[in-house]
């Protein structure tokens, strides 16, 4: 598995350092109210748990699932839910938790369709945010870090589902997909 590791990109260490800022900022911008982080799965698992353990204040959880990659390192374009939230959304303040916005359309289409269930409020949460990448203009609210164009795997992240278990980000080397 380490050998198809090109390089490491994003640190255990510089994971843990966004995480941190992160909790704090969204505890600081959301004073008074409860926040109901949602997790886009299966991405955003590692950071998800990471990130509500850094929180100290009062929420809830809740998961989607949405494709919209198939196999491979493009993004099809087309958005299914795979799998829908658990409970109603309605006047809920909620932070979206995903693991990476590349072309933003997996993340465009969530927003909308939170709005459509009359959500309070929606902000976005990503660990990584390619914005070289961006075909649909979106807002993030909480960014760990911006990073090049490269396919990156690890903490959370997959090319053909694996490598979600490894503790840092890290590029996925070429060889592996071409
Ligand atoms: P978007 O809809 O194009 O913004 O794609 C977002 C989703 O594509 C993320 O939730 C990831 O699952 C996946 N994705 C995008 N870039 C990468 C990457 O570099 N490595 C692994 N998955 C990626
Ligand atoms: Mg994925």
């Amino acid at each position: 598995m380490i050998k198809d590791v090109e390089r490491i990109l994003i640190s255990e260490r510089q994971i843990q350092e966004a995480v941190t800022r992160i909790a704090k900022q969204i505890e600081e911008d959301y004073e008074g109210k409860e926040v109901m982080f949602v997790g886009l799965l299966k991405g955003s698992i590692a950071f998800m748990a990471d990130l509500i353990k850094a929180y100290t204040k009062t929420c809830t959880i809740d998961f989607m699932a949405v494709s919209s990659y198939g196999a491979g390192t493009e993004s099809s374009g087309r958005v299914n839910i795979v799998k829908d939230l658990s409970v109603p959304i309605n006047g809920k303040d909620i932070v979206i938790v995903e693991d990476i916005i590349d072309s933003g359309n997996t993340l465009s289409f969530i927003k909308a369709y939170f709005a459509a269930k009359n959500a309070n409020s929606v902000k976005i949460c990503t660990l990584l945010n390619k914005p070289d990448r961006r075909v649909v203009d979106i807002d993030v609210d909480y960014i760990g870090y911006d990073i090049p164009d490269e396919f990156v795997i690890g903490y959370g992240l997959d090319y053909n589902e694996h490598y979600r278990n490894l503790p840092y980000v890290g590029v996925l080397d070429r060889s592996v997909y071409s």
